[in-house]
């Protein structure tokens, strides 16, 4: 099943997510609907409160389906270490057809659960460490605007309002 993605402005793109505490079917099931849903949008990483599900899970491919092995499923992620710096266009499916550069740490090292409830621990660099961090911002109620400055990010967001008034949002 395909899911709408929820646009800035909604509040459950705001709030810190549940953790996840049971590894079911039904779990299974939403997880492999969200990796269908962010490769219908287009996407390379989509958590949970994306599709207006407020709980601790993203999915992440950034080979958009060239590499199997790329498909990730974190759920309770917490980035357990971060190195260097580097700065990068970034975006949102939240927050559709804008972009702004991003300062991000350049590797880190993520500790999450997989879909039967295992730990694991994964490193990753650029765009990896980069999606890491961005979804891992969505379970805790943040977004890549959170961290540009305050004149970039009031700009996007008038620009947002003009559009739900005319109603293109
Ligand atoms: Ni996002």
């Amino acid at each position: 099943m395909i899911y709408p993605i929820v646009k800035f402005g909604n509040p459950v793109l705001e709030k810190p997510a549940e953790k996840v505490t049971v590894f079911d079917e039904e779990l299974k099931k939403l997880i492999e609907d969200m990796f269908e849903s962010m490769y219908a949008a287009r996407g390379v990483g989509l958590a949970a409160p994306q599709i207006g599900i407020s709980r601790r899970i993203a999915v992440v491919d950034v080979t958009f389906k060239e590499d199997p092995d790329a498909k990730l499923v974190l759920i309770n992620p917490e980035i357990i270490r971060k190195e260097g710096r580097h700065s990068q266009s970034e975006g949102c499916l939240s927050i559709p057809d804008f972009r702004e550069n991003v300062g991000r740490a350049k590797e880190v090292t993520i500790r999450a659960q997989d879909v039967t409830g295992q730990v694991f621990e994964k490193t990753g660099d650029d765009l990896l460490a980069r999606a890491f961090q961005h979804e891992t911002d969505h379970l805790n109620g943040k977004l890549y605007i959170n961290h540009i400055s305050a004149l970039k990010r009031d700009l996007i967001k008038r620009k947002i309002r003009k559009l739900v008034k005319a109603g293109e949002w």
